[in-house]
């Protein structure tokens, strides 16, 4: 028996603070449902002749091949769109393509630059739209670490979540307002020019203490993270800012995730565990790492017996689904 909020039948979801607090953990109860189920070999119908547009601007693994396979799983199907392949805000305005898709397809899933092209997407296309990031937010992905975090500790409560790197990237800013929601402790370790934005920080601030936890930023890792649970980080140059490249890795250096970092929260032998949410610059296996070595992890910590980061991935696949029932499916229960 599968169970979602009726509340979240056609909702779309922009940022964290789309769903109320309730909304969020109930639908990341549903997607360790949809996870169970389809372990088991379940796959079923609970998106019959659901389509959804995937609109990306940006490159992706995780998010792209989660929604497609999310929606065929369960009957359903998704359509990749990149820019060269549609008019999008060149030929044609984003209102205008809204308000085609809206009429063709049942919910659009969007990945780009601008959280204001994902907000207008939502407000023409009359069907619902989820981010699947933009340069402000990554909710879709915290949703997961969440859903990663609970399965693994059992619980979300009494857990601390240091996220050590850029601060005020788009995986930090819905980070932060996630852990708040969920009544998680979040500590932000970033240099002072990377710290979150004032007015996202106040507004995570306040939820979290509704939640009974608070959010403290740090300019020094090793302080920061002591009597952390989870420690995660991200890429310190996200899509878009490459020309950033060589400035950030040597501001970032100090903030990179090793053992000693690992050490340094206190808890090392008891409840600890590495996310990323992926692609990571933990080797010397890719393009921009061939030379410098790992970046923002080491290749020590992330294969470790503390990196969750492949479950957390697979993760992405189940919340995602999760979103697409919720919104889409006729029934109230099976
Ligand atoms: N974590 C994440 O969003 O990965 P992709 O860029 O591969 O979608
Ligand atoms: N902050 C990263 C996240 C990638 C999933 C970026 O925007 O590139």
């Amino acid at each position: 028996m599968l169970n979602w909020m009726d509340s979240l039948k056609g909702r779309s979801l922009m940022r964290m603070t789309s769903f109320t607090d309730e909304e969020m953990l109930n639908l990341i109860d549903l997607a360790a449902q949809l996870k169970a189920r389809r372990h088991a070999g379940v796959r079923g119908d609970l998106l019959r002749r659901k389509q959804i547009a995937l609109i990306f601007e940006k490159s992706s693994t995780r998010t792209r091949n989660s929604s497609q396979i999310a929606a065929r799983d369960e009957g359903g199907d998704a359509e990749y769109l990149t820019r060269p392949d549609i008019h999008f805000g060149k030929k044609e305005s984003v209102k205008d393509t809204a308000r085609v898709l809206g009429r063709i397809y049942d919910g659009i899933l969007f990945r780009g630059f601008s959280q204001k092209t994902c907000e207008e997407l939502q407000e023409w296309s009359g069907v619902p739209v989820w981010n699947g990031l933009t340069d402000a937010y990554h909710p879709t992905q915290i949703l997961a670490d969440l859903l990663t975090i609970k399965e693994t500790f059992g619980s979300l409560k009494d857990v601390t979540v240091a996220y050590v790197g850029d601060g005020r990237n788009n995986v930090a800013n819905s980070l932060m307002m996630g852990c708040a929601k969920a009544g998680v402790r979040y500590v932000c370790c970033a240099p002072a020019s990377l710290r979150p934005d004032d007015a996202v920080l106040a507004e995570a601030e306040e939820v979290a203490k509704r939640n009974g936890v608070d959010v403290r930023v740090f300019e020094d890792p090793v302080q920061g993270v002591k009597g952390a649970n989870v420690l995660y980080t991200d890429v310190w140059v996200s899509m878009g800012e490459e020309d950033k490249t060589a400035e950030r890795i040597k501001l970032l250096k100090p903030y990179q995730i090793n053992m000693d970092l690992m050490r340094a929260t206190g808890n090392i032998d008891g409840k600890l565990m590495f996310l990323h949410c992926l692609p990571a610059f933990h080797d010397f296996n890719t393009d921009v790492t061939k030379e410098s070595g790992a970046l923002e992890v080491t290749d020590e910590v992330f294969e470790s017996k503390y990196s969750k980061v492949f479950d957390e991935s697979e993760n992405r696949m189940h919340t995602i689904k999760a979103l697409f029932v919720s919104a889409l499916c006729d029934r109230a229960s099976i």
